[in-house]
């Protein structure tokens, strides 16, 4: 045995070559199981893919740059859970493609902000933040309450987040825009179906205008951050830092 290993330490490329043998199978064996998801993370009640508006609510999210000053990860650590609440589980992270942890807070986190303020808390936030913030330093996004959402094609949206693994049903895919709009309506025939579709989900008008805008997909998609997971079923390890 040792008689062979001089031979590799006397040949370099003959070491490369283990090298990178030795390295590629502790490699796959680390990398490969993480390719089935299901195995990585616990099913946590509650959590179901965005709707067709939370999720034209997430691509204005993206489009704007939100995640380079807010995050979406509460670590298991007690000042973060005293300040925003249970922290997040990875189920509750699952079918955001790209995941929105982000990785700077020069605001707060807001994977659980859903159902902290009122829809009107944030019309007038987005619109001008030190209107209700006064020392606030984030940017004011006045065209989002003026910009028509881009509704009618999110149905592409959802097949191609669906071949990466969100379970979109065909008729989900199907009246994608019609549940769009429908869920931004204070009334409409077609809540009943969503509410089929997706289970709980809030409808109503979020930017009180009377058309469907950019800022009601994004007050969708904020208002349901963070409160899809039923968390009292779920059985919490203790945090770190907590006193036993
Ligand atoms: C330049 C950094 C910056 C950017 C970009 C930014 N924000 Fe903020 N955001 C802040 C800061 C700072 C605060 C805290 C002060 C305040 O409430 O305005 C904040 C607060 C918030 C709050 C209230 C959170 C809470 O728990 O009180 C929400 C919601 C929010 N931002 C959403 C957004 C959205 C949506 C976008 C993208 C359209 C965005 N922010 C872009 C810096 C930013």
């Amino acid at each position: 045995m040792l008689k062979h290993h001089e031979k590799l330490e006397k040949n370099s490329i003959l070491l490369l070559i283990f090298i990178v043998l030795a390295i590629s199978v502790g490699g796959l064996i680390e990398i490969v199981p993480l390719f089935r998801v299901e195995t990585t993370i616990e099913p946590v009640k509650g959590v179901r893919p965005y709707t067709p508006l939370e999720l034209a609510g997430q691509n204005v999210y993206v489009r704007e740059g939100c995640y380079n000053c807010h995050s979406q990860q509460i670590r298991p650590l007690r000042d973060e859970v005293e300040r925003y609440g249970h922290y997040s589980l990875a189920a509750e992270s699952m079918y955001d493609h790209p995941f929105q942890w982000g990785s700077k807070r020069t605001g707060p986190d807001l994977a659980r902000v859903g159902g902290k303020y009122s829809d009107d808390w944030h019309v007038q936030h987005m619109h001008r933040p030190q209107d209700l913030v006064p020392e606030s330093i984030m940017p004011p996004y006045p065209h989002l309450a003026e910009r028509g959402a881009n509704l009618d094609d999110i149905g592409q949206d959802m097949k191609a987040l669906r071949m990466v693994g969100v379970p979109y049903t065909d008729e989900m895919i199907e009246f994608a825009s019609r549940d769009a709009y429908a869920q931004a309506a204070d009334e409409s025939d077609y809540h009943d179906g969503l509410a089929e579709r997706y289970g709980k989900v809030t409808m109503r008008n979020f930017d009180g205008q009377n058309h469907t805008t950019e800022l009601d997909a994004l007050i969708a998609y904020l208002q349901v951050l963070g409160t899809m997971a039923e968390l009292q079923d779920y059985e919490a390890p203790s945090v770190q830092g907590e006193d036993k």
